[in-house]
C-alpha cells in the first residue's frame, strides 16, 4: 500500500517528528478549532500526532500529514480514519481535513480530499466514505460537497463524545458511494 500521495501542489505522507510543533500552532489557533469543542495543548495535540500513526500501523491507512510542494512546509492533515466511537452510519471510514490557517482558501483541501477519495476507492478498495461535521463549518461542508459527497438530514446525529445540549453536539453527516 503506498504511504505517500502527491498531488498538484501537496505530498500526503506519513507524520515526522518535525510536524509536531507546527501541528500544535494548529491545534492552538482558535481559527483552525472554532467548531471543534476546544484549543488543543501541545501534549493533546502530540496525542493526534500519536494516533494518526497508530491508524497507519494498525489500518494501514490513516490521516496523512500533508506538506506543501512549494515550500516542505507542514500545513495539517488530511485523510481517512475509523471513527473511535459508536453511531448509526458505524461501521465506517471517514474522511477529514484540518489545514493551517494561512493556507486556507485556495483549493488545496479539496485537491487533497480528492486524491485521499481516490486512494480509498481504488487501492483500499473501499465501497463508502463518509464525513461529518457541525451544521455551521460551512468550509468543511463546501469542501464535502465540492468532492461530490451528498448529505440526508435523515443521517444527522448527536456527537456520542458530546453531552446533550453542548453546542457542538449536532452534527451533519455525508456519504459519498464508489
Ligand atoms: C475546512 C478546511 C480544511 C478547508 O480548507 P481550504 O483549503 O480552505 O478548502 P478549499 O479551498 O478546498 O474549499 C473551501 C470552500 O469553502 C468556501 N468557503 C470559505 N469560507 C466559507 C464560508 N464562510 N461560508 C461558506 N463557504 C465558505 C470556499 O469559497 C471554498 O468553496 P469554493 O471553492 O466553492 O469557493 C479549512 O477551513 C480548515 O482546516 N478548517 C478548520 C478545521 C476543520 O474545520 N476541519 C473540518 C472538521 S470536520
Amino acid at each position: 500500500m503506498p504511504d505517500t500521495i502527491r498531488t498538484e501542489r501537496l505530498l500526503l505522507r506519513r507524520w515526522h517528528d518535525s510536524d509536531r510543533l507546527p501541528f500544535q500552532a494548529m491545534n492552538a489557533d482558535p481559527r483552525v478549532m472554532e467548531f471543534m469543542p476546544s484549543l488543543l495543548h501541545a501534549v493533546e495535540s502530540d496525542a493526534l500526532v500519536d494516533r494518526a500513526q497508530a491508524h497507519f500501523d494498525r489500518h494501514g491507512f490513516g490521516p496523512f500529514a500533508v506538506e506543501l510542494l512549494e515550500d516542505e512546509t507542514f500545513a495539517g492533515f488530511i485523510g481517512l480514519s475509523i471513527p473511535a466511537f459508536e453511531a448509526p452510519f458505524m461501521p465506517a471510514v471517514e474522511v477529514g481535513w484540518r489545514l493551517a490557517s494561512d493556507c486556507w482558501g485556495r483549493g488545496l483541501a479539496t485537491e487533497g480530499a480528492r486524491a485521499v477519495v481516490r486512494y480509498g476507492f481504488e487501492e483500499l478498495g473501499l465501497d463508502s466514505l463518509v464525513s461529518f461535521t457541525v451544521p455551521k463549518n460551512l468550509r468543511s461542508r463546501r469542501v464535502m460537497e465540492k468532492i461530490g459527497m451528498t448529505h440526508d438530514p435523515r443521517d444527522d446525529f448527536d456527537h456520542p463524545l458530546l453531552s446533550e445540549g453542548h453546542p457542538l453536539c449536532r452534527h451533519v453527516l455525508y456519504r459519498l458511494t464508489h
